[in-house]
C-alpha cells in the first residue's frame, strides 16, 4: 500500500475546522477523547466538503468507528440498508465505508456508477470461505435445490445463486421460496440460527465470521453474573450456544432498533466493538457494557483513507459485466422479498 501525503502529514485543526465540526463534536464528545478530536476534525471537515463537490454519497456500515459513523456518513446501516440505499441513490460516486463485499453489492446494483472503497484489503472471513466453483459443485451434488446466499460473499458466488439474503431478512428469504430444502451459504452459524426459525431444511457450508465465532456461552453467563439484570443481545453470526444464552438476536440494525424500543438500563451487544460506541451516542441514558471483539477488515477504513479515496477516486470496484448481471438478479430477488 502506498502512503499518501494526506496520510503521512496530518491536516491542521484551524478555528474554521473547529466551527465546521462543532455539531459533530457535540454528538461525539462522550465517545471520543478530547485529545483525539483535533486529529479527526480536519478530516471530517475536508471529507464533508469534498463529497459535495464530487456529488458523492458515503454509505457507512454500523461497525465503522464513531468519527466515521457520526462524522461523515450520508447513510449508516446494516448490509440490507446499505444495499437498498446504494440501489436508490442518484449520486455519481458511492464511497462504501465497510468491507469489499458491501462495495461489490453497491457496484452490482449501480453498475454504471463509480463505486469506491477506501482500502481494497477490507475483506471478510465469510466471503473468503467460498468460491463460485464451490457453489457449482454443491449444485451438482443437490440438483434442483435452490441456493440462498448471504450477502457476505463476492460477486462470483452470488452469480451462482438463486437469491441473496442478509442477517436481517434470512428467514423471510428462505421461506419466500416455498420449498422444503435449500442450500444456505456460507455462514454455518447464521444457517443454524435460521434453521431454528423455520421448518425448511438447510444444507449448510462451513464458513464462519472470525469476529463472532470468538464469543462463548461462558462469557455470556459471566456477564449475567457480573451485571445482574443486564439485557444481552447478539448477532446471528454467533455460535448457537451463545445465541441460546441471550435475550434477543438480530442484524446490526435490528439490534440498534431493539435498544431504541426497549431502552434497557444496562445492555451488552454481542458483536463488533464499534457498535456499542455508535449506539451509545444515540442513547446516553443506556449503560453499555462493551466487549471488544473488533473486525480487522472493518478497521482498515479510516478518515485519512476516505479523504484519499474521494480526492483520487480510489479504489474503484470493477466487476465483469456478465458476473455483475447474474449477481444482480439474485440481489434484486432479495430486495423484491423485502418489498412484499
Ligand atoms: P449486518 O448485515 O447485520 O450489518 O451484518 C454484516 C456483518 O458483516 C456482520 O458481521
Ligand atoms: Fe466479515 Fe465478520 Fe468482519 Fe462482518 S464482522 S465483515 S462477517 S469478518
Amino acid at each position: 500500500m502506498v502512503t499518501t501525503i494526506e496520510e503521512a502529514k496530518p491536516l491542521e485543526f484551524t478555528p474554521a475546522v473547529e466551527r465546521a465540526t462543532a455539531a459533530a463534536y457535540d454528538r461525539l464528545k462522550n465517545v471520543i477523547p478530547d485529545v483525539e478530536w483535533p486529529v479527526h476534525a480536519p478530516y471530517i471537515a475536508a471529507i464533508n466538503e469534498l463529497k459535495r463537490e464530487r456529488n458523492a454519497i458515503l454509505l457507512v456500515h454500523n461497525y465503522q468507528t464513531p468519527e466515521i459513523f457520526h462524522g461523515v456518513a450520508d447513510y449508516a446501516g446494516d448490509s440490507l440498508g446499505l444495499a437498498q440505499e446504494g440501489a436508490e441513490t442518484d449520486a455519481d460516486v458511492i464511497v462504501l465505508c465497510g468491507v469489499r463485499f458491501m462495495a461489490e453489492t453497491a457496484k452490482i446494483l449501480s453498475f454504471d456508477k463509480t463505486v469506491l472503497i477506501p482500502d481494497l484489503g477490507a475483506g471478510c472471513s465469510l466471503a473468503a470461505s467460498i468460491t463460485g466453483e464451490d457453489v457449482r459443485q454443491l449444485k451438482k451434488r443437490h440438483p434442483g435445490v435452490p441456493v440462498v446466499t448471504y450477502v457476505n460473499t463476492y460477486a462470483d458466488v452470488r452469480a451462482e445463486t438463486d437469491i441473496c439474503c442478509t442477517s436481517a431478512n434470512a428467514v423471510k428469504v428462505v421461506e419466500s421460496l416455498g420449498v422444503d430444502r435449500v442450500i444456505f451459504l456460507p455462514d454455518a452459524y447464521l444457517g443454524r440460527y435460521v434453521a431454528t426459525q423455520t421448518d425448511v431444511e438447510l444444507i449448510l457450508w462451513d464458513g464462519t465470521c472470525e469476529v463472532h465465532e470468538r464469543f462463548s456461552a461462558e462469557e455470556i453467563r459471566d456477564y449475567r453474573k457480573a451485571y445482574p439484570g443486564i439485557h444481552i443481545i447478539a448477532h446471528p453470526e454467533c455460535p448457537p450456544e451463545v445465541l441460546a444464552e441471550v435475550d434477543f438476536v438480530g442484524s446490526t440494525s435490528g439490534m440498534i432498533k431493539h435498544v431504541g424500543e426497549t431502552q434497557p438500563k444496562q445492555v451488552v451487544m454481542i458483536t463488533e466493538c464499534s457498535m456499542s460506541d455508535n449506539v451509545a451516542v444515540e442513547y446516553p441514558e443506556v449503560d453499555f457494557i462493551r466487549p471488544c471483539n473488533l473486525c480487522p477488515h472493518m478497521k482498515r477504513i479510516t478518515l485519512p483513507k476516505i479523504l484519499h479515496s474521494l480526492r483520487h477516486l480510489e479504489y474503484e470496484i470493477s466487476l465483469e459485466r456478465d458476473v455483475a448481471e447474474r449477481a444482480s438478479a439474485s440481489l434484486e430477488r432479495m430486495l423484491e422479498v423485502g418489498r412484499n
